[in-house]
């Protein structure tokens, strides 16, 4: 039986999950990457990817547990988990981590980027990580737009003009700003109410004290 982080249900209706990556989830994630539409793919990475090959993804399901952490979200019909979305940090260092994040086209602008996005904040805050950092297509409005919601800075990067550098510090930063944004994710009045919060995701508590 999956272990749900959180259970939601988005503004249209539709109830969704979010759970931790794991090695059998290959053929799912396959399934939904190679749905992708060119845009997606381009702006996760950073080039046209005609075809998603099995390297690729174990690199995405197979999780080192001590420098990675990545979640998977889910739909479930007729008792079958249907991947929506996935994100996931790496450190680079003990202080350091990078995030990405790609949510299926069918399911963007529904609130699940924010939810994974604020998920991810918190895990790496509570490992003791103080800054996370993203790239980004310098072109991905959405991704630039939900990165300056949740407090990161959009700098110049080593990689030229057409790419973006997001970076967050992990320290609390203004006092509520986490708490507000977590109340509106995975509270009632965002654009997701929560259907089952079987526990928040880890980290998130800390921000609360
Ligand atoms: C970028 C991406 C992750 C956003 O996820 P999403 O689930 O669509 O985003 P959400 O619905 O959670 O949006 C959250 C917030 O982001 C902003 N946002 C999202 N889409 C936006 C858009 N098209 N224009 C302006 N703001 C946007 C808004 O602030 C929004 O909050 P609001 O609805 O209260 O205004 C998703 O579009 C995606 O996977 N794109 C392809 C891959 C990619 O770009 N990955 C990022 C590189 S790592």
């Amino acid at each position: 039986m999956a272990d749900y982080l959180s259970r939601w249900r988005t503004q249209n209706g539709v109830d969704l999950a979010m759970r931790l990556m794991r090695a059998e989830d290959a053929q799912r994630v396959k399934l939904a990457l190679n749905q992708l539409s060119p845009d997606s793919r381009r702006h996760r990475y950073f080039r046209a990817v005609a075809d998603f090959s099995d390297e690729m993804v174990t690199d995405l399901v197979v999780i080192d547990p001590l420098k990675q952490w990545a979640v998977l979200v889910v739909h479930v019909e007729k008792g079958i988990e249907i991947a929506v979305a996935g994100g996931r940090f790496v450190a680079e260092s003990d202080i350091t981590c990078e995030f990405s994040l790609l949510v299926d086209d069918r399911w963007q602008g529904q609130g699940v980027g924010e939810h994974i996005l604020l998920a991810l904040i918190g895990e790496a805050s509570h490992r003791g990580l103080t800054k996370m950092t993203g790239y980004v297509l310098s072109e991905n409005s959405s991704m630039i737009a939900l990165a300056r919601s949740m407090d990161f800075q959009v700098n110049e990067s080593e990689e030229g003009e057409s790419v973006k550098k997001l970076i967050r510090s992990l320290h609390r930063p203004s006092a509520g700003k986490l708490d507000r944004l977590a109340r509106k994710v995975f509270g009632r009045g965002g654009k997701t109410t929560p259907v089952k919060a079987v526990r928040e995701p880890p980290g998130f508590e800390s921000e609360k004290n």
